[in-house]
Parts: C-alpha cells; sequence; structure tokens
C-alpha cells in the first residue's frame, strides 16, 4: 500500500472511532419532517417580482445604534431565527448557536460587557452569535440520520463516515497533523487539488467562524424583513461574556446582535462604501 494510502488508513481508523464514541446520535429520525421548501422559488422568469423585496432588504438594513420600546414578539424572533438557519454551512454541518439572552440580570451584565453600547442597552433582543467546534461530530452522525433519501447514498455515506471526521480529526494534541501534513502534500503532488483539513482547534475554529457569520447576516436581514433593525456589534469581551452565558472553550462568540425597532436618530449617517474598485478582482 502507498504511502498515502497507509496515512488515509490511520486518519480512517481515529475517526471511525471517534464516531463510535459520539453520543447524543439522532434515533428514529423521520427525515421527511426535517425537508425545507422555500415558500417561492425565485427564477429566472419571475425574479423580476422579487427583487425589489431583495433590494428594499438588503439595502435598508443599518447598524442600527438606537432602538424603541417595540417588542420583537417570540413568534418573529422564532420565524427570524429559522431564516437564520437556512444558512448555508460548511457540509450542512450547521455549526452555529444562537444565544438569546432574556434573564434581566444576564442582560445587565451582557449590556456592561459589550461597552455599554447603546445598541445592546436599548435592544429589544440581545442575542449571542456562537461558532461551535464540539458539534461537528455528532452533527456529522446526524447528516446520516437526516439525510432527505433514506438509507443515504453510498458517496453520501462515505463522505459523512470517512472524509468529513478525517478532516477535522487532530487527535490529542494534535499528534495525527503532522501525519495529515505529509498526506496532503503528497496528495496535492501525486493525486489532485486537495483543500487544507484542519490540523488545530484554531483551524476548526475559523472553519466554525464562516458558516456561523453567515447564519448572522442572515439573522440581521430576517429582522429587516420583519420591520426590524440590528446592530452587530465585535465591540465585547468574549472572555467575560462566555463566562455569563455559560459557554465552554469550544463555543466561539462572533457576534453579539442587538434588535430591535429603530429609533429616530438611531443611525449616525448615511450609508458609505468605498469605490467598488478596490474589492473587485477580475482574473
Ligand atoms: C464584525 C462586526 C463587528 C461590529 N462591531 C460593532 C460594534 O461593536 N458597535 C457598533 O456600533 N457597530 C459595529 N459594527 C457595525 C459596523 O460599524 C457597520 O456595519 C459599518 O459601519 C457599516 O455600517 P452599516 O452596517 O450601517 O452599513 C460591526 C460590524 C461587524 C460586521
Amino acid at each position: 500500500m502507498s504511502l498515502v494510502g497507509k496515512i488515509g488508513q490511520s486518519l480512517d481508523a481515529q475517526a471511525k472511532k471517534l464516531l463510535q464514541r459520539a453520543t447524543g446520535a439522532a434515533q428514529n429520525v423521520d427525515p421527511s419532517q426535517h425537508v425545507l421548501k422555500a415558500e417561492a422559488e425565485v427564477t429566472r422568469k419571475n425574479y423580476e417580482k422579487f427583487l425589489p423585496q431583495f433590494k428594499a432588504v438588503a439595502e435598508s438594513r443599518r447598524s442600527v445604534k438606537r432602538f424603541t420600546d417595540a417588542v420583537i414578539t417570540d413568534e418573529v424572533l422564532d420565524a427570524c431565527l429559522d431564516l437564520a438557519m437556512r444558512a448555508p454551512s460548511s457540509s450542512n454541518l450547521q455549526p452555529w448557536q444562537f444565544v438569546v439572552i432574556e434573564s434581566t440580570v444576564l442582560r445587565q451584565e451582557a449590556i456592561k460587557l459589550c461597552m455599554n453600547q447603546n445598541a445592546a442597552k436599548t435592544s429589544n433582543r440581545l442575542i449571542a452569535v456562537v461558532a461551535r467546534t464540539d458539534t461537528w461530530l455528532e452533527h456529522t452522525f446526524s447528516m446520516l440520520d437526516y439525510w432527505p433519501v433514506q438509507p443515504p447514498p453510498a458517496i453520501v455515506k462515505n463522505y459523512y463516515e470517512r472524509l468529513v471526521p478525517a478532516e477535522f480529526t487532530t487527535g490529542p494534541l494534535n499528534v495525527l497533523s503532522p501525519l495529515k501534513k505529509v498526506g496532503v502534500s503528497l496528495s496535492r503532488r501525486f493525486s489532485a487539488p486537495t483543500p487544507a483539513p484542519s490540523y488545530s482547534e484554531n483551524d476548526r475554529k475559523i472553519w466554525a467562524i464562516k458558516s456561523t457569520c453567515l447564519a448572522a447576516q442572515n439573522l440581521m436581514l430576517a429582522f429587516k424583513a420583519h420591520g426590524f433593525d440590528s446592530c452587530p456589534m465585535g465591540g465585547f469581551e468574549e472572555a467575560g461574556m462566555k463566562k455569563i452565558l455559560g459557554l465552554g472553550s469550544h463555543q466561539h462568540i462572533t457576534m453579539m446582535i442587538g434588535a430591535g425597532e429603530r429609533a429616530e436618530g438611531g443611525v449616525y449617517h448615511d450609508q458609505f462604501r468605498f469605490e467598488r474598485e478596490r474589492f473587485i478582482k477580475v482574473v
């Protein structure tokens, strides 16, 4: 067997052990209960009907710093969270978590940790958007239980049972990472383009944050589509916030989001962006 094959086998074995250890896997799931459909399908034929609505939502979203006393009902909040979770995620592993702060005591502490920003202080809802690096294994397992076609096709089974665990598994103290690096480098050289897998917890963190930020943006657009506004906040003390919210070392707060109805003067200036040429490269 080739070296690459041996390395692959060793990672597979480690991954399988992890899969066997995984707990909380769904039992007796009816996948049809979890299939999501769009209320309206936007196509090339009908997009002109929807485009103005999308533009209105995307263009009127602002980072609002002051909100009125208007309440975002639980119903609206749930609808917005559901839309947030329609965001794409890497391998559909949905590494996000939304911590909705309802307790008055925690809210006061959270506002302080948001540096007493008005966007937090006056928000009707205050939410921590969390990226998790400790759910990928359980979710990998769930992917096979929830796959809309049962049993899942062999290619899907192979992907979630072998490739995904091999991508994330690094072993205690990342002992497997040097092996993975050799495997990836050989694969790139002799086989095919190979994406970088996780070599460390930090890689998994970056991985989780990417998908979670997409969900955060969906959440803010969903609030806007319901007539509410929001403010993403990176200006907060993460360590303290994690402590009061009971989050662990595998839960990373990507941002705090304050939401509510925009107050008069709730945005401090007109929206502006740099010229588009700065950001677009055509090759
Ligand atoms: C990751 C991130 C962190 C941010 N942190 C804060 C913050 O702590 N306080 C704040 O008032 N706005 C914050 N903002 C909002 C930005 O200042 C705002 O998006 C930017 O000025 C553009 O304005 P607009 O969103 O109204 O278009 C943050 C935005 C992002 C994406």
